[in-house]
């Protein structure tokens, strides 16, 4: 019989980290009973092509964001205003040792920091990493790529049932990804309560239901605090693709969400993002845990959460108190947000984070540092003759140093959100990266190979695509046809099956 090894954990009751751990089978209930009686669902695997969702034409999803504008004029202006945070911030160039950590993966060509709601699917559509597809079956992305962009997501989930739209190329969903982050990706539109002016909040993706369940926040079962948060949690969080059903979204928490436990997840999975292409580590690329980080920082635990500070109550000229929905940079609200809460100034608050910020980004970029020089020797190692036995600890360690790294550094605000869990995973991948440098100099050294190695000049970002063998020049060019002559055709499409009423914003 199927063993499942189920962990429960009341997050609510006990507090972050307390997890009882049991045996049962899979005969068995997946309600467990929580230390205070109450009965709870708590799903502990990830889903099976069966568990997926099939098409409900039941669900009914208005993807057009244009159709609430006359409604809920102030909500739907403010929700419009994400249009003007408008600057692309180019990472890889700023910081080329990404371009060396990320070696073989795709987010090596680029990767920009978060800008506006608004600028989801035109973003999506013009980074390099969703490369050029001429047509609806080429393309290095899977359809999963689309999820986190908008409202036709769960619009197509209801349509086509989970297998249906996780399954195939990202180029299959051009034409029906076209209307970007939303009322409906938040709230339950076609509900009486949203007609009547209220929130009904609302999450339609699937994959982030069963996920809310593994931490046990059934959404159905959350109060309003916890409600508001989980639906944050949609898209500002670690994930990953399960190839072995659907390539369909899977967040893994099933082992809990910080940076240990989700590392502990998926080293028994063994599961990997991609192989290093010099040091041929099995690697883990995290993605924005940024709902795992702030549940682990002081605001969270005092159920403090992101629509207080990036959402708040305002009022318009008449006095009229509603949501605003400019989601951005909580200090340009800061009497409606921060201080609603704290006496100190708004310079004060503003030193305190840009401290942290800073403080943070010095150690980081210390273990940027090492971590590059591991994969350069690991690279020396295997030069050398190195076997796979012999390399496989070393390997394992720059695998856990760099999810380190990168749950740190994915996660947008962490600075502000958690400083001190923050620098804490900092500090634990520089003594993994340690592990892994040390182990790799005793294989060096056997090998006779001398040390310092040479490490190669990577110091701008056309140094280090030339060293990792990246031909950017050549993905910008296949990237500038796409954009000419895919990119007319999908709005076309669009438009013509009344998809969008306006065109979508085109490039930068
Ligand atoms: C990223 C999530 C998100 C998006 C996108 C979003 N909303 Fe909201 N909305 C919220 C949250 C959170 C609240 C406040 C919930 C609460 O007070 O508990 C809210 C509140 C509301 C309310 C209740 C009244 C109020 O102002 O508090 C209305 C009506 C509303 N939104 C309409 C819209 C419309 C129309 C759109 C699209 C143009 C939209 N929302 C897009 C998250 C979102
Ligand atoms: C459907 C997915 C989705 C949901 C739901 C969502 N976000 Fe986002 N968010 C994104 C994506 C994608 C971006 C980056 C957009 C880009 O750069 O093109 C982003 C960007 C941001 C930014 C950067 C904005 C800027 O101007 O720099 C903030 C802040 C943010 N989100 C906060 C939130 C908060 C708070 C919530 C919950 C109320 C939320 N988001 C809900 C997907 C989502
Ligand atoms: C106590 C207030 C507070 C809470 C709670 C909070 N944030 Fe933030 N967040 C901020 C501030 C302030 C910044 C900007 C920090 C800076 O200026 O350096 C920020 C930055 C961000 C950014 C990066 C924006 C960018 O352009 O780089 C994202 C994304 C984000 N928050 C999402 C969230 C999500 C999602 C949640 C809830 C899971 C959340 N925040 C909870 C205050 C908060
Ligand atoms: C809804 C109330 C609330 C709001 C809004 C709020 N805070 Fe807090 N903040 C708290 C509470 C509660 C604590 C914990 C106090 C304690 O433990 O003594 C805290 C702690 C802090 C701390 C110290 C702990 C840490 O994590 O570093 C800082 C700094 C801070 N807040 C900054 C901000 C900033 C900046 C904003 C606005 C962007 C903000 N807060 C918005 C309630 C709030």
């Amino acid at each position: 019989m199927n063993i499942f090894k189920r962990t429960f954990s009341s997050l609510a009751l006990l507090g972050f980290g307390l997890a009882m751990t049991q045996n049962l089978t899979a005969a068995e209930t997946s309600s467990v009973a929580a230390t205070d009686g109450k009965e709870m669902a708590a799903r502990h695997y990830a889903p099976t092509k069966e568990e997926l969702a099939k098409p409900n034409s039941d669900i009914k999803i208005q993807s057009v964001n244009e159709s609430f504008a006359k409604q809920y004029p102030l909500q739907y202006k403010s929700w419009k205003a994400t249009e003007n945070s408008t600057e692309v911030a180019p990472a890889v160039e700023a910081d080329p040792r990404m371009i060396v950590l990320w070696g073989g993966y795709a987010f090596a060509k680029e990767y920009n920091k978060p800008r506006g709601h608004f600028y989801a699917v035109t973003d999506v559509r013009n980074i390099l990493r969703t490369g050029a597809p001429m047509d609806a079956n080429s393309g290095p992305q899977p359809m999963a790529c689309w999820s986190c962009k908008g409202t036709d997501v769960p619009r197509l989930i209801a349509e086509w049932g989970e297998e249906g739209y996780f399954s195939g190329k990202w180029a299959k969903g051009g034409a029906e990804v076209v209307n970007s982050i939303g009322c409906a990706d938040c709230h339950d539109t076609a509900s009486q309560d949203f007609a009547a002016g209220k929130p009904a909040l609302r999450i339609a993706r699937p994959h982030v239901l069963r996920a809310l369940e593994a931490i046990d926040k059934e959404f159905d079962g959350l109060d309003r605090t916890d409600k508001r948060a989980a639906i944050c949690a949609n898209c500002h969080v670690e994930y990953y693709f399960d190839k072995n059903v659907a390539n369909n979204v899977v967040f893994p928490w099933y082992k809990g969400v910080d940076v240990d436990s989700i590392e502990k997840y998926y080293d028994e999975l063994e599961f990997k993002d991609w192989e290093h292409s010099i040091s041929k580590a099995p690697m883990l690329k995290a993605q924005h845990p940024d709902y795992e980080i702030w549940m682990q920082g002081t605001h969270g635990k005092n159920g403090v959460t992101c629509i207080d500070c990036h959402m708040p109550k305002v009022q318009d000229a008449s006095g009229k108190v509603y949501t605003d929905h400019q989601i951005g940079n909580p200090f340009d609200q800061f009497e409606s947000t921060c201080a609603k809460c704290h006496d100190q100034s708004k310079e004060t608050l503003q030193k305190v984070v840009a401290d942290h910020k800073k403080d943070i980004k010095d150690v980081m970029l210390k273990l940027e540092d090492q971590l590059v020089k591991a994969h350069f020797e690991a690279k020396a190692a295997w030069d050398a003759g190195a076997t796979k036995e012999e390399m496989q600890d070393a390997l394992q360690a720059i695998r856990h140093a760099q999810w380190r790294w990168d749950y740190s550094a994915a996660g947008h605000g962490s600075h502000m959100h958690a400083p001190d869990i923050t620098l804490k995973i900092i500090a634990s991948g520089l003594d993994r990266v340690a592990d892994a440098r040390q182990k790799l100099a005793v294989i060096l050294t056997k090998r006779g190979v001398q040390q310092p190695i040479a490490y190669p000049d990577i110091s701008t970002a056309e140094q280090a695509w030339k060293v990792m063998g990246i031909d950017i020049e050549k993905e910008r060019k296949a990237k500038a046809e796409f954009l000419n002559t895919v990119i007319p055709q999908w709005n076309k499409e669009a438009k013509e099956k009344g998809l969008i009423l306006n065109d979508i914003p085109p490039a930068k």
